[in-house]
């Protein structure tokens, strides 16, 4: 794993817009995996200022996002399909039409509505993946704990996208968009398996801020272990972290 330590995320912005335009210059309709959650908004704004000053065209980009809730309507303004809408397909210009977030057909649907269409939806989005022809760089967070994705803890590393029950802890956290209130959190989540993540041609995960230290720590120091479900990026031939001083601070 290639380790970068930088000043801040405006500086890791601009290291992932580079990547991003240079892969678009000799491939204009790459697929990029997304992520939500705070640490990649300032990699699609350097991309969005890039394409606002006419240096990028992604209309022909692909994207895939890494994880849903499951029982959001698809209007909520929290469902991932909202935020990636909102952060990513409308700032950068891309074509909705080519912008797939997992869990798009179960929209609305409660958990359990159609057994069959939930035991579908994740192997169908790895599917979808693979006939876009895989993607070629993904953008992750990590979470304090290690997470990637919604895949907590204990996750198996050779997943695909599936529907997991979300960690306690996880909803708890998730409240602050949830007016406060963990009863409102789904139960339930749709998300790409450490395995999908793997498939990726190109990981690039971004952390920021003392949190993160103990995570990065066991990401790139420690074994790989599905306690630390980031520690896979140590199995990927072309994995990027790229943290600023406080996130690096507990590595040696
Ligand atoms: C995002 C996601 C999560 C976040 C992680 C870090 O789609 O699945 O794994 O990347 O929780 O969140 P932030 O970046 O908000 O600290």
């Amino acid at each position: 794993t290639e380790v970068i330590i930088v000043q801040n995320e405006h500086e890791a912005a601009q290291i992932y817009a580079n990547c991003v335009a240079q892969l678009i210059a000799r491939k204009p309709d790459a697929v990029l995996g997304l992520a939500t959650g705070s640490s990649p908004l300032a990699a699609y704004g350097a991309l969005a200022e890039r394409v606002r000053e006419q240096q990028l065209d992604m209309s022909q980009v692909q994207g895939f996002a890494l994880d849903e809730y499951i029982g959001l309507p698809l209007d909520h303004p929290e469902s991932y399909h909202s935020t990636i809408h909102r952060t990513v397909t409308e700032p950068l210009g891309l074509d909705p039409a080519k912008v797939h977030v997992p869990g798009d057909v179960l929209h609305g649907m409660a958990l359990n509505d159609n057994g069959e269409a939930m035991a579908a939806a994740g192997p169908n989005y790895d599917q979808m993946i693979a006939d876009a022809g895989g993607i070629d760089v993904q953008i992750l967070g990590i979470g304090t704990d290690g997470h990637v994705g919604f895949n907590e803890p204990g996750s198996s590393l050779v997943s695909g996208t599936r529907i997991k029950t979300l960690a306690e802890q996880t909803r708890i956290d998730n409240a602050r968009f949830f007016n406060n209130d963990v009863e409102q959190v789904p139960t339930h989540c749709i998300t790409q398996g450490i395995g999908t993540i793997l498939k990726a041609r190109h990981l690039i995960l971004l952390a920021f801020g003392d949190a993160k230290a103990e995570a990065i720590e066991e990401t790139v120091e420690r074994g790989v272990s599905s306690f630390c479900p980031a520690s896979a990026l140590q199995m990927h031939p072309h994995a990027t972290v790229i943290v600023d001083e406080a996130a690096a601070s507990r590595l040696r």
